[in-house]
């Protein structure tokens, strides 16, 4: 069994013009210590599907089918009393934003040290103990005298560590890092990325990491759902998707990251990016695929009809009419 298992998962979104489906029709499946990647250009829904693993949608949104099964038990039946004891204890999420998330009135020491007495029931001497050897697994230097620090003290990517830190604190068996890294430059992006990475493996913790960076994908990533308006594009095992991606999105986002790409003109840099926008919230029920007006392979199949998720032959599914085999 699975430790994540989702199903068919739709999410709407209560907008004035009625119900719009903001997440539809995605699948996928997630083994402990295994590390998954959502990636996809900004509202295609990334950060929607992690709140509906974690309970947390806005008041607007809700699961109006399918199923997030969580250790055998689907959290989108589960009464909310069990929902916040998994929440926390079982899965914890990091944010993008460390300075408004960490409290600036308390030292990062009382804050670590508050999650461990609501989650893990420790106080006093152990808990800041235990803080301090949590700063030290995120690699903060001197743990024992930043143990005090305000968040205000430190800078941009210590916050960061000391927002894995507290994911880290009640010894979860999922983390989701919801683009860890966007407020951050990119030498600090890279050895948080590594600490992750080097965190889930030694804990065998599984790890949902969110980003619109391929590159980090081909870092971090075992497996890969490329997401686009609210589908899966193409999902599968990170070495299929790169090296055999079948998608014309995942071409186009590979091809935006000169050093993972084949194409001469792409590694030229003349490729930065895909041409047109994401379509609009209200679009995303129409029967075509929601890619065509941006796609260079565009024929009439993909006006007439939603491609299903067909198998191709490096091992992942691709939506799109191309992959069609008969
Ligand atoms: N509270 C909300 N009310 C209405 N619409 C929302 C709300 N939150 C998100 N949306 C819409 O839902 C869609 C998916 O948003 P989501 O935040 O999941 O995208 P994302 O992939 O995480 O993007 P980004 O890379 O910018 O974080 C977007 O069209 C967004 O505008
Ligand atoms: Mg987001």
């Amino acid at each position: 069994m699975s430790l994540l298992s989702v199903e068919n998962l739709r999410i709407e979104l209560a907008l004035r013009a009625g119900p719009a489906p903001v997440i539809d029709d995605l699948s996928f499946t997630l083994e402990a210590g295994r590390t998954l990647s959502f990636v996809g250009e900004s509202g295609c829904g990334k950060s929607m599907t992690a709140l509906a693993i974690m309970g947390l949608l806005p008041d607007v949104g809700r699961v109006a089918a399918g199923s997030i099964t969580f250790d055998g038990a689907d959290l989108t039946t589960l009464p909310d009393a069990r929902l916040r004891q998994i929440r926390g204890n079982e899965i914890s999420m990091i944010f993008q934003e460390p300075m408004t998330s960490l409290n600036p009135v308390y030292t990062v020491g009382e804050q670590i040290a508050e999650v461990l007495r609501r989650h893990r029931g420790m106080t006093g001497r152990d808990a800041t103990a235990r803080a301090v050897e949590l700063l030290d697994a995120v690699r903060i230097p001197n743990a024992r005298s930043r143990v005090t620090a305000y968040p205000h003290e430190m800078s941009g990517g210590q916050r960061q560590r000391v927002m894995i830190a507290m994911a880290l604190a009640c010894a979860p068996r999922l983390i989701i890092a919801d683009e860890p890294t966007t407020a951050l430059d990119v030498t600090v992006q890279a050895q948080i990325f590594e600490l992750l990475r080097d965190l889930a493996h030694d804990t065998g913790t599984a790890l949902i990491l969110i980003t619109h960076d391929m590159g980090a994908v081909a870092e971090m990533a075992d497996d890969v759902v490329v997401m686009y308006a609210g589908r899966a594009a193409e999902a599968g095992p990170v070495e299929a998707i790169l090296d055999d991606p079948r998608h014309p999105y995942t071409r186009g986002l590979i091809a935006c990251v000169p050093h993972l790409t084949a194409d001469p003109e792409a590694a030229r840099g003349d490729l930065t990016e895909i041409p047109g926008i994401v379509p609009p919230l209200a679009s995303l029920g129409a029967s075509a695929c929601l890619f065509a007006s941006r796609c260079a392979h565009v024929h009439d199949r993909c006006h007439g009809a939603r491609p299903p998720a067909f198998d191709c032959p490096a091992g992942q599914r691709a939506a799109c009419w191309l992959e069609e085999r008969a």
